[in-house]
């Protein structure tokens, strides 16, 4: 079945191997069958300290990331949630039929709250109802994401319920939809998540050069030996994705057998990650601003059609012209 999907990033640094796993290299596969919006979330990551100096750099180098990942904007729509008002419209609709108390339960903003305590802004509360706007807003029916964003779809089928109750039937409730990676673990504290706020030596960033991703491999944590240490079995799942099949058996025989021997296992994955992502780094060498603009410029006129006309019908539905 022809699925309608989105899925957004928030153009905030950098694209570690986690998100790659988690949500993009699944993005370049879906937009082969499905219908596919795929767009750069800056409005929601104004929500968080930031440069406002950096932010269209940050912009561009997240749609670049697309373009060099595979996304090709002649199969899929790719633009800016902020060139595009009327995500914050409809947010502003879905905010009268949302419950506080929903909101008061989201883990993100508890964890980013607690980072950000001189920051604890109403944008960061009210996040995940500018996520439903955007993913209702396509009529969305499936949200490729990693299991972080779970809790955020889930409150999107309910808003979705809360205002096809009250207003008539308008929205379907959207799926998640997960890679077979949809946590990657941190290479310096292994039973965290891989994730740019823990650090730079925490993630490898699809876009580092081969002599950078061999250094903080030989940095990661492990155990003595046996693979069984959560930061052993990362190293193993990456092994299985990264490089051939019969490298990564011999790997897991070997620590079967309780003599895995991590400089071979590190040395090895740094090698067949930095190959997996030189086809990746050349093309985003040669993609310019001029292009990026452009394609950004057209996918907004496109998602613009189906957006006008989700907000006409809703303005409709709730009594306001
Ligand atoms: P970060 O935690 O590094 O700031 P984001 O929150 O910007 O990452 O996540 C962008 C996308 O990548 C989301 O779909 C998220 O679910 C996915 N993702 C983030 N970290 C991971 C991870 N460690 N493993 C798998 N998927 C991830
Ligand atoms: N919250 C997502 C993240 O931090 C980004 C996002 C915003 C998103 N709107 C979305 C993801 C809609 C999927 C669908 O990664």
């Amino acid at each position: 079945m022809k699925e309608i999907i989105l899925s957004g990033i928030q153009p905030s640094g950098k694209l570690h191997i986690g998100n790659y796993l988690g949500s993009l290299r699944n993005f370049v596969e879906l937009q082969k069958q499905h219908e596919c919006y795929f767009f750069i979330a800056d409005y929601h990551s104004i929500s968080e300290d930031y440069d406002p100096k950096q932010k269209q750099a940050q912009v561009i180098e997240l749609t670049r990331d697309y373009l060099a990942a595979g996304l090709d904007p002649k199969k899929c729509t790719i633009f800016a949630q902020s060139h595009l008002s009327q995500h914050t419209e409809l947010a502003w609709i879905f905010n009268c039929v949302t419950p506080i108390s929903y909101l008061e339960r989201m883990t993100q903003y508890k964890d980013k709250a607690s980072r950000q305590k001189h920051n604890i802004n109403m944008g960061l509360f009210d996040y995940p109802v500018l996520q439903a706007a955007d993913i209702l807003m396509y009529k969305a029916t499936a949200v490729p994401v990693g299991i972080d964003q779970d809790q955020h779809v889930e409150l999107t089928r309910q808003i979705a319920r809360f205002f096809n109750k009250r207003f008539g039937n308008t929205f379907t409730e959207p799926k998640t939809l997960h890679t077979d990676t949809p946590k990657v673990m941190s290479l310096l504290e292994p039973e965290k998540k891989m994730s740019k706020s823990l650090g730079d030596n925490h993630c490898i960033y699809i876009d580092d050069e081969p002599e950078a991703i061999k250094s903080k491999l030989a940095k990661a944590v492990t155990d003595t030996g046996d693979g069984k240490g959560v930061g052993a079995q990362n190293l193993l799942d990456l092994i299985k994705i990264f490089s051939d099949k019969k490298i990564h058996d011999k790997f897991v025989n070997d620590s079967n057998a309780g003599n895995l021997k991590y400089s071979e296992l590190k040395a090895q994955l740094a090698t067949d990650i930095a190959e997996y992502f030189a086809d990746f780094r050349k093309k985003k060498k040669e993609i310019s601003n001029n292009d990026v603009k452009k394609i950004l410029s057209d996918g907004a006129t496109k998602a613009s059609k189906v957006a006008t006309q989700t907000l006409d019908e809703v303005r409709k539905k709730i009594g306001i012209r």
